[in-house]
């Protein structure tokens, strides 16, 4: 086996639980944070600064690093790890969301997708066995199954075909697989914002027998409430001692109630996008670090924050380099962000292991405002 996952300590209040999942390129402490490097690279962040900052695990795209500059590439360059300089774990997602939200340039069979590369027009094809082949390329430690993400909203009968085929896939994908234990495979559990398909892709999924299970088709424009309420139908089926993987998700709250359901992995485009907006999170919710209001604010983001960007520099210096467009504002605040969840994920690991995450979340939302 590729992976390993040991839950370390469960919370006697709800399902969070601490752990350590064991790969080919170390471990991770979990629940973890996992930040977005979509085109082998997290933008504007070198390896070294991610160490710095403390970042474990990352993930990259089947999809994209498939189109440009092609899989084949990447494996003559010795693997996804070599080519951006990344020693640590490395979690690759199949190319089946980015696939799907295509749009009308896809036609979708039951051999797989065929596709128009946003790029420049071309033909393209993704099955299970080759979106399996493109991450094997890779090299990832984690590789995740051919899915299918229906749109929200979506009919119950249509989410129901759907998850019969990201079954039937989920299983070629596992056939198709040939280093188990070199990379993990994932399954990957769909269903919609119904709760009866959502148990049924859960317990079918894991009838496939995979070393990890993600929950997918969530944070696709659904109310929190009605999230909270399919993750809450979705965990209780799979089981205990393998790791759970929350897709696309990455704001504070919802990572918060998310490890209060039993997620242990997160990760989202989120903290690095806003970044280049402009934008920080904080524990009291999202800056606006551009706002007039910092003008002559020579405070750091965050009083309290130990990291590179709020040891060193001004709100005003921040909101004068994003106002100006330079490159270096958008590096500190993406540093910023980052290093924000991975405090975040510490306290709550350090909550859940002291048997008082109910508590600490509490706290946690005294300060923190969702907007
Ligand atoms: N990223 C966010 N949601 C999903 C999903 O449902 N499937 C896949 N493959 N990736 C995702
Ligand atoms: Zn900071």
């Amino acid at each position: 086996m590729a992976v390993s996952y040991i839950v370390n300590q469960k919370s006697s209040e709800c399902d969070a639980r601490v752990g350590t999942l064991k790969t080919p390129h170390g471990e991770v402490e979990t629940p973890v944070f996992m930040p977005v490097g979509t085109q082998a690279t997290v933008k504007t962040m070198t390896p070294d600064e991610l160490k710095e900052l403390e970042s474990e695990i990352i993930l990259s795209n089947t999809y994209h690093l498939y189109l440009r500059p092609g899989s084949k590439l990447i494996k003559e360059a010795g693997g996804l790890h070599k080519f951006m300089n990344w020693d640590r774990p490395i979690l690759t997602d199949s190319g089946g969301f980015q696939v799907f939200s295509l749009g009308n340039r896809r036609n979708i069979t039951e051999q797989g997708v065929e596709f128009r590369s946003h790029i420049d027009g071309s033909k393209m094809f993704l099955s299970p066995e080759k979106a399996v082949e493109i991450q094997e390329d890779l090299g990832s430690d984690i590789m995740m199954v051919f899915d299918e993400c229906p749109p929200y909203p979506a009919d119950e009968i249509y989410v129901k075909k759907s998850l019969d085929r990201t079954l039937r896939w989920a299983k070629r994908c596992k056939d198709s697989q040939n280093h188990a234990d070199k990379q993990a495979l994932f399954g990957i559990v769909q269903g919609g914002m119904y709760p009866k398909l959502r148990k049924e892709s859960a317990l079918r999924t894991v009838e496939l027998d995979f070393p990890g299970y993600a929950v997918g088709g969530l944070s696709v424009g659904e109310p929190k409430e009605l999230m909270l309420e399919v993750l809450e139908n979705t965990t209780p089926f799979l089981p205990e001692e393998k790791p759970r993987y929350l897709m696309g998700v990455g704001t504070a709250d919802y990572l918060v109630e998310g490890v209060y359901r039993g997620i242990d992995m997160f990760d989202c485009v989120f903290p690095t996008r806003v970044a280049r907006n402009g934008t920080a999170m904080t524990w009291t919710g999202k800056m606006t670090v551009r706002n007039a209001s910092y003008k002559k604010d020579f405070s750091p983001i965050d009083k309290s924050c130990e990291c590179y960007t709020c040891k060193n520099y001004s709100r005003a210096y921040i909101r004068h380099l994003v106002k100006t467009n330079e490159i270096l504002g958008f590096r500190l605040i993406t540093w910023h962000n980052l290093y924000f969840l991975v405090q975040l994920m510490k306290e709550i690991r350090q909550a859940i292991k002291n048997d008082n995450f109910k508590d600490w979340r509490e706290s946690f939302y005294k300060s923190y405002q969702h907007n």
